[in-house]
């Protein structure tokens, strides 16, 4: 049986023995330069040195990775980009990449904000933001994702017509959502009263998702087109 190798691990053709631990278990699945230390001068990330023509996508706040890991195996046409700050969240990930055989996921272990900087303006054809942080308290609604301090460069990486999907079963989470984000150039898709009901075709329920269920709240499933 054929070894399997980290997407990265291909392209350089590297040894991986003598790195230090993590970094030889997560650098593989890197996008390239995203940290301020390593790239002070925000180059942009070579797309097309990580995942070639693939169509480009994006998902903010992976948690375990089973979303992101189930739509790069049912999509390997596509190169997914994550980015998750939690590193236990970034452990899980691994697993299952492995475990699924998956060869088009980059991970960035951290801030979206600092993969924003780097990555070239209007590629991303497609983005998951699922189960955000709630931030329940008013003061901390500026915290949220839906703000222009996020959308804002959001708005920029994304290719015109690109889909933008959000899933979270907080009530004043939709309101602000449904406020924010076409404010930043977004358009709602939702055709009927009920739509925010149903998921995707394509969905699979993550981990935040189940404990909703379990605490009795309900999924809104929110689909937006970049304009
Ligand atoms: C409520 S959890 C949901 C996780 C996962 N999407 C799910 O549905 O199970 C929100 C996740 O967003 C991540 N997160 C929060 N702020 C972030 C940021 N600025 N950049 C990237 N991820 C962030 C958190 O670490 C956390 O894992």
């Amino acid at each position: 049986m054929a070894q399997f190798l980290w997407p990265s691990e291909r392209q350089r053709g590297c040894a991986t023995a003598s790195r230090p631990i993590w970094t030889r278990i997560w650098q593989p699945l890197s996008p390239g330069a995203v940290g301020w230390e390593e790239n002070p001068d925000r180059t942009p990330l070579d797309l097309k040195a990580l995942f070639g023509d693939k169509p480009v996508w994006l998902e903010t706040g992976f948690g375990g990775g089973e979303h992101m890991v189930h739509q790069a195996a049912t999509y390997p046409e596509i190169g997914i980009i994550g980015c998750e700050p939690y590193i236990n969240g970034v452990a899980m990930l691994l697993g299952k990449i492995r475990d699924a055989g998956c060869e088009n996921v980059a991970v960035h272990p951290g801030d979206v904000r600092d993969l924003f900087d780097v990555l070239p303006p209007r590629k991303h054809r497609q983005s998951f933001l699922l189960y955000p942080d709630p931030w329940p308290k008013k003061r901390h609604h500026r915290r949220r994702f839906v703000t222009p301090e996020y959308l804002e460069p959001f708005h920029k990486v994304l290719k015109p017509g690109a889909e933008f999907r959000v899933a979270t079963d907080i009530p004043d989470y939709v309101r602000q959502t449904l406020e924010e984000v076409p404010r930043a150039g977004f358009e709602w898709l939702g055709e009927c009263a009920d739509d925010w009901r149903t998921p995707w075709d394509d969905w699979i329920s993550t981990r935040y998702e189940q404990k909703a269920l379990r605490e009795g709240r309900t999924p809104h499933y929110l689909t937006f087109r970049r304009i």
